[in-house]
């Protein structure tokens, strides 16, 4: 286990505070990586690093009702590569294609051949480091999938506060109260230091723990969270990063 030098705390925290043998408590899983799948549909699974994990249960759970799907794992090189037992011993490794940034020109990714033809029966999947998630979805993307086919999971958002964020009101529609919110701060911040608590989990806009419906008033999205499609109708947001293009915005709390 990697220990995150820019870790805001977990990684610290496994490193520091837990030793084998510790007991640990832990909450349900929460997954806001779903597949979309059906047995008729098939997938296209991209990992890079340790992006793998939620591909894998993905790539076994698709292995295990018999759905068609490849998977493609990308790593720097077999020795930093989790998994490649398991995966090399599984039922569905005839599906799991490696590609190491020091290996041979061969076995390198081929996206262009990959995302060559659309098709509303495929999803895609991708999990890794932003690079390499993007490249994935600017290539679908260009190649004319649908973004309701790329299905995605960041580990984390590059911060997205520009220079000239606006103050801003929120209205709580359940009781009426008027929330400002400074320039300097965040939704959810704003509403905590009121006594209004939404839940939160990455405070970045990445894993839709946070998301609210709206109400009234216009939101400026500033999430990796929501597709396209859900961003345009305006009715949710993420307010522990997004912010508000109105004077105001009115939340379903
Ligand atoms: Fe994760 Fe807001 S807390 S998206």
């Amino acid at each position: 286990m990697l220990r995150d030098a820019n870790s805001r705390g977990g990684s610290r925290a496994m490193h520091d505070d837990i030793r084998e043998g510790d007991v640990l408590e832990i909450g349900v899983p929460k997954n806001h990586f779903p597949l979309a799948h059906s047995v008729q549909s098939s997938s296209l699974l991209f990992a890079g690093g340790i992006g793998v994990t939620p591909i894998l249960c993905m790539a076994e759970r698709l292995s295990n009702i018999g759905a068609e799907f490849q998977m493609h794992y990308c790593s720097r090189s077999p020795s930093r590569t989790a998994f490649v037992d398991r995966i090399r011993r599984s039922a569905y490794s005839d599906h799991v294609a490696f590609h190491f940034d020091d290996g041979p020109e061969e076995q390198r990714l081929d996206l262009p051949a990959l995302l060559a033809s659309p098709n509303p029966e495929r999803h895609i999947y991708v999990c890794g480091p932003g690079g390499f998630m993007d490249f994935i979805i600017e290539s679908a993307t260009k190649n004319g999938w649908p973004d309701e086919l790329i299905h995605r999971e960041y580990f984390a958002a590059a911060p997205k506060k520009a220079a000239n964020d606006a103050p801003f009101d929120v209205r709580i529609a359940s009781t009426g109260k008027v929330i400002h919110v400074p320039a300097e701060e965040t939704v959810v911040a704003a509403l905590a230091a009121a006594g209004v608590r939404i839940p939160t989990s990455c405070e970045q806009g990445v894993c839709g723990t946070c998301v609210t419906r709206i109400i009234e008033g216009e939101p400026e999205h500033r999430d990796t969270f929501l597709t396209k499609q859900e961003r345009a109708r305006n009715d949710q947001f993420t307010p522990c990063c997004s912010r508000a293009k109105s004077a105001t915005l009115v939340l379903d709390i």
